[in-house]
């Protein structure tokens, strides 16, 4: 671990006050020229005694905007406290959670979640094949699996790209090769040249694990350009932690950018995902028109808050790799828990022993403990197949318990 540590209360709260200083005070500058100012005093007092001690608080009445990107070029500098610290964040990920070598540079974000932070993604490469190869929209496609997140089919939608769908094993929810080569072929002939993969590192649904490697192969066999785009906004806080052998990271050459999901297991607010992407990338989706701005807007979102940015600086060096480890595997041993439960019970499930989620086939819960229990189905509509438990922070052993007894009454 290069960057990340853990750090005393007293150390977070100092970094933060001395970047809060760093950032344009409104109270006590004169600053005419933008739109922007402290959270409205009338309403959000900024005098509470509690304050001093709360310095993620204390950012959100200060309420700082980190529209751009601040890892590249120039950024506005009313804000320039809070961005470093949202820039050694993203260097933290890149390097010590996601593997990206020393000597390698990274952009990134914190974006609004994990559907922008793909959308980010997906912009990046439709633009470069678009710039680098004159391509025609219908000429690129994404291609990622059937269990991948809707943001997929919406960033098509958005940006004027077909989405194609892998089918996957039913039981072990893999991407099934020949039906990757079929596919492919098949694209090949109705005129796709260019493809966007987005490779999962856990779906929303079953967090099961993308091998990105069997795409590489197959874009290679069939001599297409790709790029490599990771969605792991489900398990990009947890499964490069818990497996220490993944090769889903930087050290495979062929990943270009990665999102993760600060607002899900890092237990962040609402509204902070994180995009990252190897340098060179951010320009194919420069703005020329944004003059207005101080530095480049190369971001799916304008402004954004600079507290949400912070939470994850925050959250970070409050644990540690060690502490997080820790909290990480907690989180996985409620989880084999409560498989082993399902086995006595003779209940079938997909797991990935990595992750915290627990896919169960639906033929076996009935529809009282679905309500009970809150299950979330594969599908609202139709036919549904699997309900899953996803074990976060509040999900305890005695929660799950009640649910093995209340399952094993169904019986
Ligand atoms: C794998 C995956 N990707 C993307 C998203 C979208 O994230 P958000 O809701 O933060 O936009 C989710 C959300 O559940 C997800 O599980």
């Amino acid at each position: 671990m290069k960057i990340w540590k853990k750090l005393t209360t007293t150390e977070i709260n100092h970094r933060i006050t001395g970047a809060l200083k760093e950032n344009t005070n409104f109270k006590t500058v004169k600053s005419l020229g933008i739109p922007a100012s402290h959270l409205d005093g009338e309403v959000f007092y900024d005098n509470a005694p509690f304050l001093e001690y709360a310095p993620l608080l204390r950012t959100f009445v200060q309420n700082p905007n980190h529209i751009g990107c601040h890892t590249l070029g120039e950024s506005e500098a009313f804000f320039a406290g809070t961005q470093a610290l949202e820039r050694e964040a993203i260097e933290l990920l890149a390097k010590d959670v996601l593997k990206g070598d020393e000597d390698e540079h990274f952009d990134g974000y914190i974006a609004s979640g994990g559907t922008e932070a793909n959308l980010q993604a997906i912009w990046i490469y439709r633009n470069y094949f678009k710039r680098i190869y004159k391509a025609e929209h219908h000429e690129i496609a994404i291609i990622s699996s059937a269990d991948s997140h809707y943001s997929m089919p919406k960033s098509g939608n958005i940006l004027n790209i077909d989405w194609i769908e892998v089918p996957v094993e039913f039981n072990t929810r893999d991407i099934i090769v020949d039906k990757l080569n079929e596919v492919v072929e098949n694209s090949k002939s109705n005129g796709k040249k260019y493809f966007i993969v987005v490779s999962n590192m856990a779906t929303t649904m079953f967090g099961s694990v993308d091998n990105p490697n069997i795409y590489v192969d197959v874009m290679n066999k069939h001599n297409l350009k790709f790029k490599m785009h990771v969605d792991a906004a489900f398990g990009g806080f947890i499964y490069p932690i818990s497996n220490t052998e993944s090769k889903v990271n930087f050290l495979n050459e062929h990943i270009s950018s990665i999102t993760l999901d600060a607002h899900k297991m890092l237990q962040a607010p609402y509204g902070t995902g994180v995009f990252i992407a190897r340098k060179g990338l951010m320009k194919y989706v420069f703005t020329e028109e944004a003059e207005y701005v101080s530095g480049m807007d190369i971001t799916v979102s304008g402004s954004r808050s600079g507290a949400n940015a912070l939470s994850v600086w925050m959250i970070l060096f409050t644990y540690g790799p060690y502490g997080w480890l820790e909290k990480i595997n907690k989180l996985l041993y409620r989880t084999s828990w409560l498989c082993s439960k399902l086995d006595e019970l003779g209940v079938q499930y997909f797991r990935d022993p990595h992750m915290n989620l627990v896919t169960m086939h639906a033929e076996y819960i009935p529809k009282v403990l679905v309500t009970k229990y809150g299950l979330v189905p594969q599908t609202h509509t139709g036919d549904n197949k699997w309900y899953k438990i996803v074990v976060m922070d509040h999900v305890e052993l005695d929660d799950l318990n009640m649910f093995i007894k209340d399952l094993s009454n169904s019986f």
